[in-house]
């Protein structure tokens, strides 16, 4: 053979390669996921908030998506600590403090158990977890509709649909496989 032609084989075989190793991109996973919970610019848009989701493959864009989630639940809950210093309204204190508290001790700690479980690409108990993370995510958007903390609330309940539909999407495709 010929080391011209030995170099076309080698791009052809690479070429193929690729075209049937998709790796999902953000485009991808997006589309896939969106309508129902998941708004597919909210879900290009979040990703791509974190550079490492540009060369991720779903499972990564669980763990990151996970990760955005953590990290806003988690400067929701200091923003809640500091509206309560202030807050004389009794009804708005009770409900930030109820929500600071499920923020704190359901939200972030089961976004974590989450994202430990896909570490271990324990799939199935990874969806499962985060559960409880979607419903204090809506029952705290309702909650706190009325405060500055609104957007902020909706958002993070946004990004849980998203990491909850990410981990969905990784399920469904190992179903198809086995
Ligand atoms: C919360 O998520 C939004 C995207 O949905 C992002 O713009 C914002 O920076 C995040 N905040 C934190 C603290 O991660
Ligand atoms: C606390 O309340 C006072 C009076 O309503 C207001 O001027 C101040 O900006 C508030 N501080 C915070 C952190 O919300
Ligand atoms: C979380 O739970 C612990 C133990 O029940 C409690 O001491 C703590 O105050 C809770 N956090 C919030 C923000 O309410
Ligand atoms: C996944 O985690 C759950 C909960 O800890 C556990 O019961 C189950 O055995 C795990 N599955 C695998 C395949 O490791
Ligand atoms: C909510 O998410 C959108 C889309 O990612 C972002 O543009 C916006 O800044 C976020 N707002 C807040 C308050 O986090």
């Amino acid at each position: 053979m010929r080391p011209s032609m030995l170099f076309n084989v080698l791009i052809l075989f690479l070429f193929v390669q690729t075209s049937f190793c998709v790796s999902p991109t953000i485009k991808d996973v997006c589309s896939k996921i969106s309508g129902g919970s998941v708004d597919y610019n909210f879900c290009v848009q979040a990703l791509e908030a974190d550079p490492k989701s540009e060369a991720a493959d779903v499972l990564g864009l669980a763990a990151i998506s996970l990760k955005l989630s953590i990290a806003n639940a988690t400067s929701i809950e200091s923003k809640i600590m500091e509206f309560l210093k202030n807050v004389s309204d009794p009804t708005t204190k009770e409900s930030m403090e109820t929500c600071s508290h499920l923020y704190e001790n359901t939200t972030i700690t089961v976004l974590k158990q989450s994202a430990d479980f896909i570490a271990s690409k324990n799939f199935t108990a990874a969806e499962d977890v985060i559960g409880s993370a979607s419903i204090v995510g809506i029952i705290c958007a309702e909650e706190l509709r009325e405060t500055p903390l609104a957007k902020d609330c909706d958002n993070l309940s946004r990004l849980i649909f998203l990491a909850t539909a990410v981990i969905h999407e990784i399920l469904s495709t190992i179903d198809l496989h086995f």
